[in-house]
Parts: C-alpha cells; structure tokens; sequence
C-alpha cells in the first residue's frame, strides 16, 4: 500500500508551497522586491513573461518607423541624434529580454512567438510614418506616454524589471525632448512647416492617448497587476496624467491637440475629453492597422538575415570552449 505515503508526500509539498505562498505575499505586502531566485506563483511569473517580452517586442518593433527617416533626415545632427534614439530602443528591447530570461523563458522562444505573429506588441508602431514632422510627433507623444507608463514601472515589484525602467526611462526622456524640439523648429519655420507639424500631432495624438490600454471597467487584469504591486496607476489615470502634461506643451509649441471637447473640469479636477475610438484601438490590435504586415515582414528579414551572426557567434563560442577544455 503505497497510498498514504503518497499522501503523505503531496501534503508535505501543499505546506511548502503555503510557506512560500505566505513568503511572496509579505514580500509583497512590504512593498519589497521578488528576485529571480524567489518561490512566485504561477500566475505572476507568466503574468510578467507576456508583459515584459510585450514591452521588449514594442521596443524592437518601434524602431521601425523612426528607422524610415534615418537616411532622409534633414541635417547630419538630425541624423545622429534620431540614430542614438533608434539605438537606444534596441537596447530597451535588449534589457527586456534579458530581464525576462530570467523568469524562465528563452530568448529564441520570444523571438519565435513574435515573428510567427502570436506575440503582441504596443499598436501605435502599426502607424506609419509619412512625413519628417513625424518623428517629432513620435519622441513628443509617443516616447511621452511611454515615459507616463513606465516611471511608475521603475518601482514594479519584480527586481529586474524595475532595474531595467529606470535606464530606459532616464533615456526616454531624452527622446521625448529630442520629439518636442523638432516640432518646435518646425513650428517656428515657414506656414509649410507649420502645417506639417500640425498634420502629425494630428495623427499621432489619439493613437497615443490608445497607448494606455482600455478604459478602466474594461481592463480585466488591471486589478491583480495593481495587487501585485506590477502596476501602479489605472490606464485611466495614467491618460489623465498624460493629457495634463500634453497640454501646457502643447501652448508652448503652438499646436492645437485634435480634440474640442478637451477642457479642464474643475469639479473633478481632471480633463474632460472626446470619447476614444475603441474600435480602431482593436482593429490594429487584431493586426489590421496600417503597417502591421509589414512591420512583421520587416522583423522577419531582419531575423533571418542575422542569421550567419548568430551561427558565427555560437561557433566562436564553441571554439573558444574547446579551446579552453583543452588547456586544463
Ligand atoms: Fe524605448
Ligand atoms: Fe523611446
């Protein structure tokens, strides 16, 4: 009879996993940090695996549209400072992946999921971009609502990401401020000019504002990630933090954000605004935006032809191993 030592067994195993159930929870309850080493549950781990190689892919991905301009830009400081911004993504990307390695996932496995498009990345890099005013809508608004979601990151209670927020954040306001300055000059350039900044602001304005996520009562894992001390700040919040610092920027640049129903409300000390248009939220997240193939196409040949650095890294490494297996 083997029954009750099995038992036996899965009952020592149940209060285990209590103890360290009861372990997290104070971890949490304190506001600490869950290092890669720690008991966590299930759910947290994979909770962190789908947003950190979320994140880690929207970074990758987002240096695509930036990267269009970086052979038209219109003067060689414009061309170094908008390839040091397209760099610094990559090395976004690169931390993210990193600090999701850690919790068990392989860095081949994300690479996997997101060219076979079963992996989904931040929808505003479906939008594309047609004009240089462009890349200053992106580093203002886009770069600018990365910076409202991610400083609260910083603190997220899982050890490296949080890390990782705090260099990336620290670079993102530099491209938000490279964004704001390039429609600045070409706001105070010719009616042209104006016109072109105007027409990106435009275009970018709502898409950025669809960067924080579905409205509160329709952002069912929203609650467990504030509980576990990942997220801090409500979608709704974080909108809200953005449009307030949107709009005395905006009067600085003199551009007019595309919304007439944006007002202070005083009573609720917030902005009244238009209603999003959810259904464009969803149908580039359903992979029907404007450059959604063809962001996934890119990402392909960029895969497969880094194919041989790879292969040439692997090898050296092997060599170099043998080589060392050799001498002791
Ligand atoms: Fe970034
Ligand atoms: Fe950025």
């Amino acid at each position: 009879m083997t029954a009750p030592a099995e038992l036996s067994v899965a009952s020592i195993d149940e209060h285990r996993d209590d103890e360290a159930q009861a372990r997290f929870d104070d971890l949490i309850a304190k506001d600490s940090r869950i290092e890669p080493r720690d008991w966590m549950p299930d759910a947290y781990r994979k909770t962190l695996i789908r947003q950190i190689s979320q994140h880690a892919h929207s970074e990758i991905i987002g240096m695509q549209p930036e990267s269009n301009w970086i052979s038209r830009a219109p003067s060689l400081k414009r061309k170094a400072i908008l390839m040091a911004k397209v760099q610094d993504e990559a090395g976004h990307g690169l931390y993210l992946y990193s600090a999701a390695q850690t919790l068990g996932i392989g860095r081949e496995e994300m690479m996997q999921q997101l060219i076979e498009g079963r992996a989904r990345y931040s929808s505003i890099f479906n939008y594309t971009t047609p004009t240089w005013a462009d890349m200053g809508a992106i580093g203002w608004l886009v770069d600018g609502a990365a910076i409202c979601n991610q400083v609260p990151l910083c603190r997220a209670s899982y050890g490296p990401y949080g890390r990782a927020m705090v260099r990336i954040c620290k670079e993102e306001s530099f491209h938000q401020r490279q964004g704001f300055e390039i429609l600045l000059e070409l706001m105070q350039g010719t009616d042209e000019q104006k016109r072109m900044a105007q027409d990106a602001v435009d275009r970018w304005y709502w898409p950025s504002l669809m960067m924080f996520g579905p409205p509160d009562d329709e952002s069912p894992n929203s609650a467990q990630s504030m509980a576990w001390n990942i997220k801090r700040f409500s979608n709704d919040e974080l909108r809200q933090r953005f449009v307030g610092m949107l709009v005395p920027q905006a009067e600085v640049l003199g551009v007019t954000l595309p919304d007439p129903n944006l007002t202070w409300n005083e009573e609720r000390q917030a902005y009244d605004m238009s209603e999003i248009d959810w259904d464009e939220f969803h149908e580039v997240l359903a992979g029907r935006g404007p450059a959604n193939a063809e962001r996934l196409r890119r990402r392909r040949e960029a895969h497969e032809d880094g194919a041989w650095v790879r292969e040439a890294a692997a090898e050296y490494a092997r060599k170099q191993a043998a080589k060392a297996a050799t001498a002791a």
